[in-house]
C-alpha cells in the first residue's frame, strides 16, 4: 500500500492545470449505455474511479479503448446486465448503470452500493422514482432486481432531497422512456448540467437544464446518437489547489477552470482575506494580509459544496479566530478531525458542526487518510505543517486526484510516494 511522505513549510508557486471532473465523467461513461454508437470521451481524469466504471462496462460486454485522458466506449456489444458486488462495493458511483441499463434493456441487478465512511448513503430515491416510472424493483440476496419489461414510461418525480446520482440515474432512464419526465426538485450541480446538454445534443428534447425542475421528453427506446464529449473541469479539483495555495501562503494560478463552477469558493477564500485574480479559465491566488475567520454551512449546487468541506477545516486551523463549519449533506463527513488534530488541531465537535480555533502551529505527523476529500485535507494540512508528515491510506485520494504529487511537486512542495512496508 501507498502512502505519502510531504515536507511541510514551501512555498508554492507558479500554475497547475486543473483535469477533468470525475463527477462529471462517471454519468457520462455510464451515459454510453444508451448511446446509438461508440462514444468518444475526452478530457478523463486519469483516477481510479473511471478505471472502474470502464471495468464495470467491460465486465457487462461493452468494450473500450483507454488512453491517458480519452476513452472510446462502444456499449452495443453488452451481453449482461448484471452490475456485480465486486465492483460496486468499491465504488458507489456504480450505481449510476442502474438508470440506463434498465431503460434500454428493460431488467438489470445491481449490486446495492451499501455505505460508506461519509453516511449511509441510500439509494431509496433513485428506485422510487424508477418505480414511478413503471419498474418493478426487488431486493434480494444483496442486488437491486429491476425489471421493465414494456420499458420505461414518463413520471412525475418529486425528490424529497436533493440527489446528485439520482437526478443523473432518472435523466439517462427518462431520455429513453416513453413520454415526458418532470424531475421536480431536481440537482443543478454543473455535472448534472452537462448530462443534461450531452443528451440534448443527442436529440432528446429538454426544458429547465440547471434548473431544479427539468422536463425530458423520452425517445421511446430509441438509443441516441451522441458525438464526442469533453468532460467539464473539475471544480472540486480546482478548489482543493487553490486551498493548497492558500494555506502555505503562497501565490499560485489554476489554469482550465470555470470560475463561475466554483463561486461559493471563491467567495469563502475572498471572506478569509486571500486575493483573487480571476480570468476566463484561470484563477490566481494570492496570501491575505491576515486569515481571517469563516461560517460555512454545506449544501446542494451553488451552495458551498460538501467535496470542499474537509479542506476548508484545514485551511481554517490558521484563522486568526474561532470559524464554524455546518456540515448538512452527510451525517458522517467529519473523519477528518480526529487526524487534523494529530497535527495538533484544536476542534471541538457537537453532532453535525465543527468549531475550529485558530490559529494553530502545525505540526508534521503520521495521519490517516479515510475518504477521497478528507485525504486532501491531511495533505494540505501537511503541507503548512513543520517538519514531516505521512498520509497513508492514500488509495482514497488515487479514486479522484489525478496524479497529486506530480502536480503538488511541480508546483514547489516536496511530496513523496512510498510503499509501507
Ligand atoms: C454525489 O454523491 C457525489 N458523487 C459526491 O461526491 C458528493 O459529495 C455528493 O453528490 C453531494 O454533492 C458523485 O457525483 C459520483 P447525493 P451522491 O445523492 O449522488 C441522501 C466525492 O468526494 N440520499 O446527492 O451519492 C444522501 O444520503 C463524492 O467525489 C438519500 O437519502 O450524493 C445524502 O445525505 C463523495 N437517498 C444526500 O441525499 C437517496 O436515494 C445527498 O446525496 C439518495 C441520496
Amino acid at each position: 500500500m501507498d502512502y505519502l511522505q510531504i515536507v511541510g513549510g514551501n512555498k508554492l508557486r507558479g500554475k497547475v492545470t486543473i483535469s477533468g471532473a470525475k463527477n462529471a465523467a462517471l454519468p457520462l461513461i455510464a451515459a454510453t449505455i444508451i448511446a446509438k454508437d461508440s462514444v468518444q470521451i475526452t478530457n478523463l481524469p486519469n483516477v481510479r474511479d473511471i478505471k472502474t466504471l470502464l471495468k464495470l462496462l467491460d465486465n457487462l460486454g461493452a468494450r473500450y479503448e483507454h488512453a491517458k485522458s480519452a476513452a472510446t466506449i462502444d456499449t452495443s456489444t453488452i451481453t449482461s446486465t448484471k452490475a456485480t458486488y465486486d465492483i460496486v462495493r468499491t465504488m458507489r458511483a456504480s450505481i449510476l448503470v442502474l438508470g440506463p441499463l434498465l431503460a434500454r434493456f428493460g431488467h438489470c441487478e445491481v449490486s446495492l452500493p451499501g455505505g460508506c465512511a461519509i453516511g449511509q448513503r441510500p439509494i431509496d430515491l433513485h428506485l422510487r422514482a424508477l418505480e414511478q416510472m413503471g419498474a418493478d424493483i426487488s431486493i434480494k440476496g444483496g442486488y437491486v432486481h429491476a425489471k421493465a419489461p414494456q420499458g420505461l414510461r414518463g413520471a412525475t418525480i418529486i425528490f424529497d432531497k436533493i440527489t446528485v446520482t439520482g437526478t443523473e440515474n432518472i435523466l439517462m432512464a427518462a431520455a429513453l422512456a416513453k413520454g415526458k419526465t418532470t424531475i421536480i426538485n431536481a440537482a443543478k450541480e454543473p455535472e448534472v448540467v452537462q448530462l443534461c446538454q450531452i443528451l440534448q445534443n443527442s436529440g432528446v428534447d429538454i426544458e429547465g437544464i440547471g434548473s431544479d425542475e427539468i422536463t425530458i421528453f423520452g425517445s421511446e427506446g430509441e438509443l441516441l446518437p451522441m458525438e464526442t464529449i469533453s468532460v467539464i473541469p473539475d471544480r472540486i479539483e480546482a478548489g482543493t489547489y487553490l486551498c493548497a495555495g492558500a494555506i502555505t501562503n503562497s501565490t499560485i494560478t489554476i489554469d482550465k477552470v470555470i470560475p463561475a463552477h466554483i463561486e461559493s469558493i471563491l467567495v469563502k477564500l475572498q471572506q478569509m482575506g486571500f486575493g483573487l485574480e480571476i480570468g476566463d479559465s484561470n484563477i490566481t491566488i494570492s496570501p491575505a494580509r491576515r486569515i481571517e475567520p469563516i461560517e460555512i454551512v454545506t449544501s446542494e449546487y451553488p451552495g458551498f459544496p460538501t467535496d470542499m468541506q474537509a479542506q476548508f477545516m484545514a485551511l481554517a486551523l490558521l484563522a486568526n479566530g474561532t470559524s464554524i463549519i455546518e456540515e448538512r449533506l452527510f451525517e458522517n463527513r467529519f473523519m477528518h478531525v480526529a487526524e487534523l488534530r494529530r497535527f495538533g488541531a484544536n476542534i471541538q465537535l457537537k453532532g453535525n458542526i465543527a468549531t475550529v480555533i485558530g490559529p494553530t502551529e502545525l505540526y508534521g505527523a503520521d495521519v490517516m487518510a479515510t475518504d477521497l476529500r478528507a485525504s486532501s485535507a491531511l495533505v494540505l494540512a501537511a503541507l503548512a505543517a513543520q517538519g514531516t508528515s505521512n498520509v497513508h491510506r492514500i488509495y482514497h485520494l488515487d479514486r479522484g486526484y489525478e496524479n497529486l504529487e506530480s502536480k503538488l511537486n511541480a508546483l514547489g512542495a516536496q511530496v513523496t510516494r512510498l510503499q509501507e512496508h
